[in-house]
């Protein structure tokens, strides 16, 4: 798999807050068809790397390269336009709309036909809307509000928004965050099986370690603002280092 040209590269990032080195030497690569996560403690700098990919932060030092061309310092929504979306920690969602108007609107804005006076709700759009809701297994829950949904729901609507916008690669940061036990392994389902039917690349960042054991095929240990170890589950959760600085402190 690594001999291809990675989808996703950065090279030596730094971004510092306030004499915090949030990103310090950050690189990593993402491959076609990687599930990938990165895992590591609180203010290790994960989803600085997510924010800095998808252009809401600037490096102060260092490059990124989608495809092999540099996107370093591009807007955020010129990154989406290249096919990159992120799902976030908190969904970003329209709470009070219901789920379809949610996905309606983010399929609307991709169109760019998002004006005041053209109607949101066109026959062709709800149908991509339901595509996508059913992709996500959310069809049953179509026309409820956001703000009533479980979480796991929830985080996997957040998803379809993203989806939404066509992307190659899709950045989750802690997609189980705040859902119960019970519902991580089915939200953990519906999201690969979303993936794999759209072939669809992914990085995620993600705190519980079962999830990560079961569902990656690669793991970026992040610490101090860099990637300290990488390597398969199998490897990574043998790593001592990794054994006293995450897993135990997770
Ligand atoms: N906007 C900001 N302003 C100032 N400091 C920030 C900002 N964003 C992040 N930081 C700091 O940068 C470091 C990395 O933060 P980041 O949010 O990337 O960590 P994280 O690995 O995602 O942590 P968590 O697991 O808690 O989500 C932390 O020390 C954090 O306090
Ligand atoms: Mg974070």
């Amino acid at each position: 798999m690594n001999q291809k040209q990675p989808i996703l590269e950065t090279k030596d990032l730094e971004l510092e807050f306030s004499g915090v080195k949030a990103a310090d030497g950050m690189n990593v690569q993402v491959y076609e068809n990687e599930f990938l996560a990165v895992i590591g403690p609180n203010g290790s700098g994960k989803t600085t790397l997510l924010n800095l990919c998808t252009g809401y932060l600037r490096p102060t030092a260092g490059s990124i390269h989608l495809d092999g061309r540099d996107i370093t310092g591009l807007m955020p929504r010129a990154i989406t336009r290249l096919g990159v979306a992120r799902a976030f920690q908190i969904p970003q969602l329209f709470s009070s709309h219901r789920v379809i108007d949610n996905i309606m609107l983010a399929l609307a804005a991709h169109d760019g036909l998002w004006t005041m006076v053209r109607p949101l709700e066109t026959a062709a759009r709800r149908e991509q809307a339901e595509e996508l809701l059913r992709l996500v297994g959310l069809f049953d829950d179509r026309n409820h509000i956001s703000r009533a949904l479980p979480e796991g729901h929830r985080k996997l609507l957040d998803v379809a928004v993203a989806l939404a916008l066509k992307p190659r690669l899709l950045l989750l940061d802690e997609p189980t965050s705040g859902v119960s036990a019970l519902e991580r392994f089915p939200l953990m389902e519906a999201l690969m099986k979303a993936l794999r039917q759209q072939q669809i690349t992914a990085l995620f960042v993600e705190h519980d370690m079962d999830v990560v054991a079961r569902y990656a095929n690669r793991v970026l240990v992040c610490s101090a603002g860099s990637i300290m170890v990488s390597g398969s589950p199998g490897e990574v959760f043998k790593d001592e280092r990794v054994l006293q600085n995450v897993v135990g402190v997770a």
